[in-house]
């Protein structure tokens, strides 16, 4: 199988890969950047389109063509700073994959960064870093130290007249400082309320300037992208959702851990054959395939899907972060449901009301039916309040919290019936 032969691009097995002298030696480490800043074809566009050609699709969960992003920056006026903002933030329960790249890889951020920042006339990248991260805080300062002592970042990079700075940033302790408008709040030092949309960051972002967020993964494919060609990327993966993917498998599996294969493997393969099964050799009960917010798969769905927007949407999810949860027969969907929604509930930053008193009302309907004292009408009564909710705040932590509740709902009624009717409910 196709997979199975897969070489690592991102978390290739080189030791020492972390530092910039085995980056650049076994890995042709900032090769790309000097391309871009050298060589007469990669002109700012040349770069745009390339990348846009790539089809890499945003890695922070919403899929977006990078480069088509890239192209919304208005055109740069004179005096007028312009920045990149590198989303690190990674709170989504069940998304452990930007950490790999930090500890493993952390010059394909820096290296991606400032190539963006070239393309779209930005004067500096923000690498807004998860604050609970302090080991690879450390590790992704040094990495940036290192670039700043090789000429790679600071003024007048590699001799080409060009001044990018990157600077990290260390996140705020909360979920919703990964929301791209709260993260430009937070790196601004304010409270991180999400901002109404439009003005989209492109027009005005980082204290009013044209700015462009982007996941660490995201930036981190661009220097492949840039050595080996938008074609090399494409051929990589599924059609339309392509490149090489980290997944991160967490719950009931033998061995979880982050593992980069092509976007597009079958999600049994990377339960069984790359996770290891489940454990205890118990049977499979539930997948959420990319983060805790996207919908729920039963395991009778799995059989064919895979890892890709267009196949997972053929059974009503999406890839998300590629976070995937693995549930095995021995979880109430109810508790699960009860305990996700409580971490919504708490992360919600308060503005509007539908999500601030929602999120609440979730959890309080979902503990009554936990704890035997729930009516058949509540259920209906949970669906009711995804209504809502979804697609009617500020920012998208209310749709987050609605889905998980929506599609467990939808999709285990009859274990929330039986706890409603107090009967015992058994795997099938
Ligand atoms: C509540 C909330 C939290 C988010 N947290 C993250 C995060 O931790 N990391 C991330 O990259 N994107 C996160 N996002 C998505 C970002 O808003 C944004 O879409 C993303 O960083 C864009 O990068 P991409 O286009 O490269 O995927 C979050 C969105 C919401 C609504
Ligand atoms: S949807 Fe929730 S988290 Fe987002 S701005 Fe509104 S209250 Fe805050």
């Amino acid at each position: 199988m196709e997979w199975i032969n897969y070489k690592k691009v991102l978390l290739p097995d080189i030791p020492d890969f972390h530092t910039i002298d085995v980056y650049e030696d076994a890995g042709d480490g900032y090769k790309a950047l000097k391309t871009v800043l050298t060589e007469d074809k990669w002109d700012r566009k040349a770069v745009v389109d390339e990348v846009k050609k790539a089809n890499i699709r945003g890695r922070g969960g919403a899929g977006f063509n990078a480069g088509l992003k890239w192209s919304f920056m208005p055109p740069k006026k004179e005096g007028v700073p312009r920045f990149l903002a590198v989303n690190g933030d990674e709170s989504e329960p069940g998304t452990i994959k930007d950490r790999r790249l930090f500890e493993y890889n952390p010059h394909t951020i820096i290296e991606g960064a400032i190539i963006a920042c070239y393309a779209m006339e930005m004067d500096a990248a923000y690498i807004y870093i998860r604050g609970e991260y302090a080991d690879w805080i450390d590790m992704v300062q040094k990495a940036i130290d290192d670039a700043y002592a090789k000429g790679y970042a600071g003024k007048n990079i590699m001799g080409s007249g060009h001044d990018i700075d990157v600077y990290l940033h260390k996140g705020a302790g909360a979920y919703i400082c990964g929301e791209e408008t709260s993260l430009m709040e937070s790196l601004e030092g304010k409270r991180a309320y999400p901002r109404s949309k439009p003005p989209f960051p492109a027009q005005k972002g980082l204290w009013g300037y044209p700015t462009t967020i982007n996941n660490v993964e995201t930036v981190g494919h661009v220097p492949y992208v840039i050595r080996n060609g938008a074609d090399w990327y494409l051929g990589i993966g599924a059609e339309g959702h392509p490149g090489p993917c980290l997944y991160g498998i967490s719950g009931h599996v033998n061995r979880p851990g982050v593992y980069e294969y092509p976007t597009g493997m079958l999600i049994s393969d990377l339960i069984y054959k790359v996770a290891g099964g489940i454990r205890g050799g118990k049977k499979l009960k539930a997948v959420v395939p990319g983060g805790s917010s996207v919908p729920i798969l039963r395991a009778d769905m799995i059989e064919g899907i895979r890892m890709d927007a267009n196949s997972l949407r053929t059974v009503g999810t999406m890839m998300g972060t590629g976070g995937m949860c693995v549930i095995d027969e021995t979880v109430d969907m109810v508790k699960f449901l009860l305990r996700i929604s409580k971490f919504y509930d708490h992360e919600s930053c308060g503005q509007c009301t539908p999500c601030r008193e929602g999120t609440g009302w979730l959890v309080k309907l979902l503990k009554k039916i936990d704890s035997g004292q729930g009516e058949m009408r509540d259920l209906d009564l949970l669906l009711n309040l995804c209504d809502t909710m979804e697609g009617k705040t500020v920012c998208a932590l209310a749709d987050a919290a609605a889905w998980p509740v929506r599609n467990t709902i939808t999709r285990f009624r009859d274990e929330f019936e039986a706890k409603v009717k107090n009967t015992v409910y058994t795997v099938a």
